[in-house]
């Protein structure tokens, strides 16, 4: 009965009736919860639907000079009222991690903790692929939350591995180069491919309020280059493009690279994005640019506009399909967005081609006004585009009838305009400039070559779009990273600095508040960067004190609040700031809008990923990427490269025998309640 009031609700386009019936049906054995109380949870359905927001010790290794943080005068609190309740933590960088007074910040999950049942413990010294492939992987980027009951006391972490730091993780290994690694080996590069990809691991929150890994759950799962076979679906699975030697059906592709950001669906799928697949392309010869040479392919042009071959690691010298000159189309394969069943460890992760290919940071979902799926994503490249997806059906409480959304649907690209307007633009074959004349022969070939129908169309090129957060009352929020090499005559309204070391956030406002609009109104809400050099042109809340401005915005979040939270990922540029990276509240609404608090800050050497928020609020999950390497010659106390048996930290360990280790990290309120409420 639920169930029929619920399509029936859907059908007739009444989204607030739908969810409504459906909190009352079981999604799924597994889930004591309901995909109405996860859209509600994610998708903050009660305040959307009401029309408004809801605003409502480490040991040091090194001497105690080398990394003492800064001390710093507290700015006065703010005239008016900030919504995040928490007393502001001072900026600096040391060898650990920092969270605001009355929190726990506690590491969860490292790389190399068993995660499948049988899985060895972690031997640094003695590392294999067999072992990696059971073990939690490098780089934990994206995190999903995926409640097992409706207490949420049992759940899903997903967790994306979104690349290897060879120089820390192998003993001996000499630093990167254009080549790979000197010293690289089959057997390194099968480990290197075996820590990629993602993990799904259940945990769960004792009495204590702590939560721990369910080790040997039936749901753990490890997924990664190596080895995990994935299906393709929508416009161009199957085309000529996708075909190779090894799977001539161009329908079954063996992994995923280098997956940034992601999202959760409405319906308990992950979503796991593509990013700088060009970098695993390979090429032994080098272009008279001293760049690896895409000259030979028969698509070369294609490539390029890709960044294709990178040669940033060596794969293609031990597997083939790394190679652009022996096996051509395995580089159409990569760049996608892929979806995965955490609820069933054998399922098929399926990659959507109707996304587009490009270099995906992330896929953050949500709903339309009559209920389908939007999906927001930034192509994290200088001078690329803003893209958004909605499908052509609505979402239900089939799930697989679900997932097929997306793979009937619309890729928009953005035009933002000078007065603040803002035009979704069709990738649709056979519509303007997108024909056959023009190389575009049907609309697979406007999906593999997404940049480039983006181009023919006239999308603005931005400065590296990262993570997009959608609030429910058809508003999102844009991450621009940066963008050094935008000159003078190439700044526009929506991308206003010349050579940007630090960025903005951009956010956007659907017309009639629905995500599916066509067009929409745009405004900068923050520049980022120091407001007291006024070359840098930073534009922050005047209230902002000196610990809460930041660089480079990467990936955001909404919690449950319906407050904003943006991370940083500096690179080796953090000494502009000379702040870590961390996560910050930022105000979007009112007389503190641009206003931003620091809560959480990152070893040195480390860029913060993540954030996730559980649906009741009281837990906060952050992913701590590669600690102690970017720009650790910058460090003071430090001044050198990172090694294996030289890092600059050796966090979250601090053991003399192990390196710095990509972990997450669970942040509680100590004695219970929501965060920052
Ligand atoms: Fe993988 Fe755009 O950060
Ligand atoms: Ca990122």
């Amino acid at each position: 009965m639920q169930r029929r009031k619920f399509l029936e609700a859907l059908k007739a386009g009444n989204k607030a009736e739908a969810f409504e019936a459906a909190d009352d049906i079981p999604a799924n054995p597994l889930l004591d919860c309901t995909i109405g109380t996860m859209i509600a949870a994610r998708y903050g359905r009660r305040n959307v639907l009401k029309g408004t927001l809801g605003v409502s010790a480490a040991v040091s290794l090194f001497g105690a000079s080398a990394f003492t943080a800064p001390r710093h005068a507290h700015a006065a609190a703010p005239t008016a009222l900030s919504r995040y309740a928490f007393g502001e933590l001072d900026w600096g960088i040391d060898e650990t991690h920092h969270v605001a007074a009355g929190y726990d910040a506690d590491i969860l999950l490292r790389w190399g903790d068993p995660v499948t049942a049988g899985a060895p413990e972690f031997d640094v010294m003695n590392q294999s692929a067999e072992a990696q492939l059971q073990q939690f992987g490098y780089n934990n980027d994206y995190i999903g939350f995926l409640p097992l009951n409706a207490e949420g006391t049992r759940g899903l972490l997903c967790v994306n591995h979104e690349y290897t730091n060879e120089e820390v993780m192998f003993p001996g290994l000499g630093r990167q180069d254009k080549a790979g690694f000197a010293g690289m080996t089959r057997e390194l590069a099968d480990i290197e491919m075996a820590a990629h990809g993602g993990s799904v691991v259940e945990i769960a929150r004792g009495t204590d309020g702590k939560w721990t890994v369910v080790r040997g759950s039936r749901l753990n799962r490890r997924i990664s280059p190596l080895n995990t076979v994935m299906a393709v679906s929508g416009p161009a699975a199957g085309h000529s493009r996708l075909q190779t030697s090894a799977d001539p059906s161009g329908r079954e592709i063996i992994g995923t690279l280098n997956n940034c950001a992601g999202g959760m669906t409405p319906w308990g799928t992950w979503l796991m994005a593509e990013e700088n697949f060009h970098g695993y392309f390979w090429s032994d010869e080098t272009g008279t640019d001293g760049e690896p040479d895409a000259s030979g392919h028969p698509e070369a042009p294609k490539l390029r506009r890709y960044g294709a071959p990178g040669n940033w690691y060596a794969w293609g010298k031990y597997h083939d399909r790394f190679d652009i000159r022996k096996e051509p189309n395995e580089v159409n394969r990569f760049g996608w967005v892929v979806e995965v069943d955490p609820l069933d460890p054998f399922s098929t992760p399926v990659k959507h081609t109707a996304l587009g290919r490009f270099a995906h940071e992330g896929a953050e979902a949500t709903l339309s006004a009559d209920g389908r799926l939007v999906i927001y994503m930034g192509d994290d490249a200088r001078f690329e585009y803003l893209y958004k997806y909605v499908s052509n059906g609505s979402v239900s409480q089939d799930r697989a009838a679900n997932s097929r959304l997306l793979s009937d649907g619309t890729l928009y690209a953005a035009r933002f305009g000078p007065e603040g307007t803002l035009l979704w633009l069709p990738l649709v074959h056979g519509q303007g400039p997108l024909t056959a004349g023009n190389g575009f022969a049907g609309q697979a070939d406007v999906l593999v070559d997404a940049r480039l129908a983006a181009d023919a169309l006239g999308a603005t090129p931005m400065d590296r779009p990262e993570d997009v957060s959608p609030r429910g009352d058809g508003t999102a929020f844009v991450m621009l990273t940066n963008n050094s090499k935008r000159t003078p005559g190439q700044t526009d309204a929506a991308n206003p600095r010349p050579g940007s070391d630090f960025g903005h956030i951009i956010e956007i406002k659907e017309d009639g508040g629905d995500h599916a609009a066509t067009r929409a109104s745009w405004s900068i809400l923050v520049q980022c960067g120091n407001p007291a050099i006024a070359a840098v042109g930073a534009q922050w809340n005047p209230e902002t004190s000196e610990n809460g401005w930041f660089g480079s915005p990467d990936n955001c979040a909404f919690d449950a609040e319906g407050r904003l939270w943006v991370a940083t990922d500096q690179g080796r540029k953090w000494d502009r700031t000379g702040k870590s990276d961390g996560l910050y509240g930022l105000e979007t609404e009112g007389a503190l809008r641009g206003h931003s608090k620091l809560f959480f800050r990152c070893p040195a050497g480390a860029e913060l990923c993540g954030p996730y928020f559980t649906p009741d609020n009281e837990t906060l999950f952050l992913a701590v990427q590669h600690p102690g390497t970017d720009g650790t010659r910058n460090l003071q106390g430090f001044e050198r490269d990172s090694t294996f048996e030289d890092p600059a930290t050796r966090w979250p360990d601090f053991n003399p025998a192990m390196p710095p280790r990509p972990s997450v990290v669970v942040v509680t309120r100590q004695g219970g309640g929501k965060i920052a409420v």
